[in-house]
């Protein structure tokens, strides 16, 4: 049998990973300094079971009519969509994000709303004191609603609190105050925010309450980021947004009682948070006049359509090795995707600094914008605008061939919904309606550069 370890372990602050040594840099997440010792667990499986008999377990098999978990709605229909219909009693949500992008507005207005249906919510501050809270709540004007609210630290003092008034919704803002005076070690720590994270979660399964915790993400290593604590919650849901932009995005990375993926889109005002009902006309009201480089794509995050514009600049660099830069994508999709612009259809990037952007804050991930990063690319690279009233959506493969993405008719509904009349597509299945907008479909990447570039000036 295996000797219970006494030594310390290291994990990182960022991603979580545990290793038995310190290093610079995380082999995981590859991120630098983030790496932190933790001492050796005192308790649970480290000592060992000492040979003691536990019960014996009741099996069930799979057959079963439970009812599905009964869920509250805030009625703000970006957050229930995120949530996958509103909140699911006795589970533990994790809300994380950078700070100052508005997850402590997000739940105060959250908070407000569920205690208006009828919840019995706790909001618990460690970060700011009441008088603080009540500020921005006067702002926000939520005042008349009968949220109760703690600023506290203490964990044990917390649970005490919420164990007596037996709320159907405690909020933890944040998880990185929190300090359980059983773990020796500073709050912020990996093992203070495991251990809170670990009691508040099992406190939340055990009295059926809904506990929702903020976690801020870190880039240094002094605190721990809220990705070690993901595997503990049932949910975990990001929010999103650049600093300078008006646009949040809530993003459902993790949800046992729900889809994942999904996005809600929030505009921050001077009066919070305001939900955005219907995102593609919010993403593209920026958009001025078509220009070389500016293409819009279709796209779709979790379940809803969501057009935005993509914009690219191409510029001779004078340095030995150009620049890519990348905002809101991939940066290895964009040089594979250079490669094949490259390699398969003859248009060179060599010494030219190439600049990509996702207008309004959005980040995309699905490969179903290759072909919309491409047309950016090669249009700015022409200084040729596309046609304004195209969208284009199509994935790319390293042969140059497109491929079909899914949910292509629910993107051309969108596009025909926002008034765009054309559409640049790979091959589409015949079963799928055109949605009334004009496809062109193109085969390969080859064929689309000639045809909408024509041949001549790009070929070099
Ligand atoms: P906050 O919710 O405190 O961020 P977090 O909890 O993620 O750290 O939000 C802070 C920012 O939001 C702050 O820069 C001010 C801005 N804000 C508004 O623009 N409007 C508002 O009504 C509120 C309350 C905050
Ligand atoms: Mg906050």
């Amino acid at each position: 049998m295996a000797k219970p370890s006494l030594k310390s372990s290291f994990v990182c602050t960022n991603c979580g990973n545990v290793t038995s040594k310190w290093a610079g840099k995380c082999e995981a997440c590859g991120e630098w300094n983030t790496i932190a010792e933790e001492g050796p667990l005192s308790s649970g499986p480290s000592k060992g079971l000492g040979g003691k008999r536990g019960r014996t377990l009741e099996l069930t098999d799979l057959s079963t009519e439970e009812a599905p978990p009964p869920r509250t709605e805030a009625g703000v229909g970006e957050l229930d969509r995120v949530l996958g219909g509103g909140l699911v009693q006795a589970s533990a949500l994790l809300v994380g994000g950078d700070p100052g992008i508005g997850k402590s507005t997000l739940l105060l207005q959250a908070a407000a709303r569920f205690a208006r249906n009828g919840l019995k919510v706790i909001y618990v501050s460690g970060e700011e004191a009441a008088a603080q809270v009540r500020m921005r709540a006067q702002r926000l004007g939520l005042t008349d609603s009968p949220v109760m609210l703690a600023a506290e630290t203490n964990l044990r003092d917390i649970l005490t609190t919420l164990d007596q008034e037996k709320p159907d919704l405690a909020i933890i803002d944040s998880i990185q105050t929190m300090w359980a005076d059983h773990v020796e070690a500073a709050p912020g720590s990996v093992s203070q925010v495991r251990s809170a994270a670990h009691e508040l979660t099992s406190f939340a399964k055990r009295k059926g309450i809904a506990v929702i915790m903020v976690g801020h993400v870190t880039k240094e290593g002094q605190i721990a980021g809220p990705r070690v604590v993901e595997h503990m919650v049932d949910t975990v849901l990001y929010f999103e947004g650049e600093r300078g932009h008006q646009f949040r995005l809530l993003r459902a990375v993790k949800n046992r009682f729900g889809p994942a993926d999904e996005i809600g889109v929030f505009e921050m005002t001077g009066k919070g948070l305001i939900e955005v009902k219907n995102p593609s006309a919010l993403f593209l009201s920026e958009r001025g006049t078509p220009a070389a480089g500016s293409v819009v794509f279709a796209g779709i995050e979790g379940t809803r359509p969501v057009l935005c514009e993509i914009q690219a600049l191409v510029s001779p660099s004078p340095h030995s090795q150009p620049r890519r830069s990348v905002v809101g994508w991939d940066g290895s999709r964009l040089a594979m995707i250079l490669a094949v612009l490259e390699s398969r259809c003859g248009v060179p990037f060599q010494g030219l600094d190439v600049y990509l952007n996702v207008a309004g804050g959005m980040r995309i991930s699905e490969p179903g914008a290759d072909l919309a990063v491409a047309a950016a690319l090669v249009s700015a690279r022409e200084d040729t605008a596309l046609p304004p009233e195209a969208v284009i959506f199509g994935e790319i493969s390293l042969s140059g061939a497109l491929r079909p993405v899914s949910q292509a008719e629910n993107r051309l509904k969108e596009a025909q919904k926002l008034g765009f009349t054309t559409a640049i597509v790979p091959p589409l299945s015949k079963r799928i309606s055109d949605q009334g907008v004009a496809l062109r479909q193109m085969p390969d990447l080859a064929g689309f550069v000639e045809d909408v570039f024509g041949g001549g000036p790009v070929r070099q």
